[in-house]
């Protein structure tokens, strides 16, 4: 299987399965001289973990990070960073069931065409939503780097089950988003969010829904057109992400229905500084980052594994059949997707940042 290598100059290779014995990564190109401990990484895993309330999968895992290599003295080396978490919580049982029957939705039928029925079907395997942990591991260390510059990047559940959340700012998404278990950017839809996945979850169903992110003090000139412009890169590593089947930047697809006057953002002169007086490209142009907040849009599709009877066929049979996915599942993926579209960004970020020229391949001075 290729295709798990992510950035030019910082580098996330990505590792593992659902069931097998870790998930992990190793990023290469981290500059030297980066303070970092495990509980740096720790505290973005905490975020993403499943069996922390009703809205998510009951799989229960401790995901404890350990750092392997790239660290010395507190501080990255200039060496790959290889670091894993051990699969603990796993219980294989229902996918034997699956390994006939896949699932509606799921990538069970295309990954058993694709690699001959090698593939490791057990909890999805490499398509589970599992190995996004190597993508918050990276992106952790990304968010690090990026600190540096003082770039800082909020993503929170912008739309679940049609509930979308109104009237609030980007300060109270940043105080409030991860104080609500479906990580809202305010509490008034906080609970109403809650109360429709519960439902879904009542029904045996499941929901979609569509996470925004902002991302605050990116300096303009960050981007590599045409192929490597910033806005192809993050919606590249944004649809890399399982269940996500769109991205919109700024005004997004409703420019498609604007007029130029109506979708330009206007330039101004505010404290000496070149500025735009609204937001509709997102904080990019041309593939480049122009100094205003980047903001975009990510929608992610109702999780495929429902307890709801559904036509499916009997590989071994070649007939059709039926299925309920048993298993422990996300009623909703968008929750537990904050963090690792938080991630996602952050990669994409620091890794333009060295491109740039604006992070330099050693920080600071040895002590
Ligand atoms: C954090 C996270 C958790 C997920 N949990 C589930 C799940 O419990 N059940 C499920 O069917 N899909 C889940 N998914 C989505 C599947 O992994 C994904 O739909 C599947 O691999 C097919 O890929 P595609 O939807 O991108 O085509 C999850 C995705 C993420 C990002």
């Amino acid at each position: 299987m290729t295709g798990n290598i992510v950035g030019e100059r910082f580098v996330l290779v990505s590792f593992g399965e659902s069931h097998g014995k870790c998930v992990g990564c190793v990023i290469d190109g981290c500059p030297a001289g980066l303070e970092l401990s495990e509980s740096d990484v720790q505290k973005e895993l905490d975020l993403r973990k499943p069996g922390q309330s009703i809205v998510a999968s009951q799989r229960r895992e401790e995901d404890r990070v350990e750092i392997m290599s790239g660290v010395f003295n507190g501080y990255t080396t200039g060496s790959p960073i290889m670091m894993l978490v051990l699969n603990a919580d796993k219980d294989s049982r229902p996918y034997e069931l699956l390994k006939n029957k896949p699932r509606p939705g799921h990538a069970d039928l295309v990954a058993l065409q694709k690699y001959g029925g090698f593939n490791d079907y057990r909890g999805g395997g490499r398509f589970s939503g599992r190995i996004t942990v190597s993508y918050v591991m990276g992106g952790a260390v990304a968010k690090k780097l990026l600190s540096t510059l003082g770039i800082e990047i909020i993503a929170y559940s912008l739309e679940i089950g049609g509930v979308r959340a109104s009237n609030f700012s980007v300060e109270m998404a940043r105080e409030n988003r991860y104080c609500n278990e479906v990580r809202a950017p305010e509490q008034k839809a906080a609970e109403e969010m809650k109360r429709k996945i519960v439902q879904a979850r009542g029904e045996g169903d499941s929901l979609g829904g569509i996470v925004e992110c902002v991302v605050l003090n990116c300096p303009a000139g960050l981007g590599e057109p045409v192929f490597d412009s910033l806005d192809s890169d993050l919606a590249k590593i944004a649809l890399s992400i399982p269940a996500v089947k769109g991205i919109e930047f700024g005004s997004g697809f409703g420019a498609a229905r604007m007029k130029g006057s109506e979708n330009n953002d206007e330039y101004s002169i505010e404290g000496g500084k070149i500025v735009c007086k609204t937001n509709n490209s997102g904080g990019i142009l041309g593939g480049i980052s122009n100094g205003m907040p980047i903001l975009f849009r990510v929608a992610f599709k109702p999780p495929a594994s429902i307890a709801k009877r559904q036509q499916t066929v009997d590989l071994e049979k070649h007939e059709e059949t039926e299925i309920i996915v048993p298993g422990r599942h996300d009623p909703t993926v968008v929750p537990r997707a904050v963090p690792v579209v938080e991630a996602v960004t952050a990669l994409v970020l620091a890794d333009h940042a060295i491109r740039s020229g604006f992070i330099p391949p050693v920080l600071g001075v040895r002590r």
